[in-house]
């Protein structure tokens, strides 16, 4: 018994025996086909095919394909499927009204989960989890409508005319062309841009029970609809130790290069836990080793700056600090290496995008992944509502004043 009057006993009476695990450290939610992840040796692999195959061979029409339908689509299937997306592609004129009521210098990623809430709203034939027709169009409405969104949201930030779907082009492709067009000009897409959003995307397309994949679970597990789900994860993948590390990591690395600080004296700052600042982009929860998928962008970031004839002083400031980090005790000790938000900022910013609007990229990509977790969740006959316990550290029972 402590002090405080309650009694291991009194604390369990009524649950029996309670695991704690803060943070779910140690806890599987769920069994899942999806993604497979060995954090120590960083492996990552999408319905058994290694991430960096998908990255070099793949597209993201195919890998959203790949994970939510179990198997790599036959070309004619994957015609269809993205037939079925471009068809989408438009918002209901009363949901751009929307866009209106929010302040212009709103965040886009609260923007992009509202607009993703309030979908439900306008396509209320879609809302039923177990009924595989519905299912099937709220899949395809939010692959699609999902990036006008976003692109909506940039433009809204700028103050720039909305852009409607052009949908003669690819997914990236539009999606760059509601970015950076105008309504008045014919916009070029440049393909080296392209194809670097395109891996960015499958990289990012699905990581197993992470914070905002487990936040769609979670809520789902409510059989509440894949829009609600969707929009709560977005919610959840804002945080800054969640997606929202990518903008977090390049308004660090813009920092230390305005102040001129010496990195070295950043670092003895991040180590003395000052201020509780800490190497944005670096550690995960699961990889103890280097991440895949940050290997690869390292690799992709020099390759896009060169092409696009770009020399960013943030990417040699990013490579000092890793570089410092990677011969220093308490970063080896602890195991933090780059994780996948540490450079793909800096190819983001290459490409023209304001650092506000790197998370809802982190979204587009991370789509497929929610969508697949969802619905393998709704027929999982396993499946039961999430309701994790607690530990009462609580007042005991004690009464009103004056009774
Ligand atoms: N900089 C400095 N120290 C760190 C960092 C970091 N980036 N990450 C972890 N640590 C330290 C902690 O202070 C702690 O030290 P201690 O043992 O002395 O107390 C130890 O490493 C373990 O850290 P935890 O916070 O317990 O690890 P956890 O698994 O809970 O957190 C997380 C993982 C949130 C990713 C963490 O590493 C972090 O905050 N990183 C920076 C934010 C970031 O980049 N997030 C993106 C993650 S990837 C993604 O969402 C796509």
């Amino acid at each position: 018994e402590g002090n405080d009057g309650l009694s291991v006993g009194s604390l369990l009476k009524d649950t029996g025996l309670v695991t704690y695990d803060a943070g779910f450290v140690n806890t599987a939610s769920c069994k899942s086909d999806i993604t497979y992840i060995d954090g120590d040796a960083g492996i990552l692999r999408y319905r058994g095919y290694p991430i960096d195959q998908l990255a070099e061979h793949s597209t993201f029409t195919e890998v959203a394909y790949l994970l939510i339908y179990g198997e790599l689509p036959a070309p004619e299937e994957l015609s269809r499927f993205e037939d079925n997306i471009r068809r989408h592609t438009m918002l209901h004129e009363d949901l751009r009204a929307f866009f209106n009521g929010f302040p212009r210098d709103a965040h886009p990623m609260p923007v992009l989960s509202s607009a993703v809430s309030a979908l439900g709203t306008f396509y209320q034939d879609s809302l039923d989890p177990f009924d595989q027709e519905q299912v099937e169009i709220s899949t395809v409405r939010l692959l699609a409508k999902v990036p006008t969104i976003a692109a909506m949201a940039h433009k809204k930030s700028i103050g720039q005319p909305y852009m409607y779907p052009d949908n003669s082009l690819s997914f990236v492709e539009n999606f760059m062309r509601m970015t950076f067009g105008y309504p008045v000009e014919p916009y070029e897409v440049d393909p080296t841009v392209a194809k670097a959003l395109d891996l960015l995307f499958i990289l990012h397309a699905d990581h197993e029970q992470n914070c905002s994949t487990s936040t769609v679970r979670l809520v789902g597990s409510a059989h509440a609809n894949l829009f609600n789900s969707v929009s709560a994860g977005i919610h959840a993948l804002s945080g800054p130790l969640h997606g929202g590390a990518n903008q977090a990591v390049l308004e660090m690395l813009g920092k230390l290069h305005a102040s001129g600080d010496d990195p070295k004296a950043f670092m003895e700052k991040v180590k003395n836990k000052e201020d509780g600042v800490r190497l944005m982009g670096f550690g995960h929860r699961v990889y103890k080793n280097y991440d895949p998928r940050a290997a690869i962008v390292k690799k992709y970031a020099d390759e896009v700056l060169e092409k696009l004839g770009q020399n960013d002083p943030l990417l040699d400031i990013a490579k000092g600090l890793e570089e410092i980090a990677l011969a220093d005790d308490y970063f080896v000790e602890r195991k933090l290496y780059p994780n996948v938000d540490f450079y793909t900022g800096l190819i983001y910013k290459a490409m023209g995008f304001e650092s506000k609007m790197f998370t809802v990229l982190f979204a587009i990509g991370r789509l497929p992944g929610w969508i697949a977790q969802w619905r393998e969740m709704m027929n999982d006959p396993e499946t039961k509502i999430g309701r994790p316990r607690q530990i009462y550290t609580g007042s005991p029972e004690r009464s009103y004043p004056g009774v």
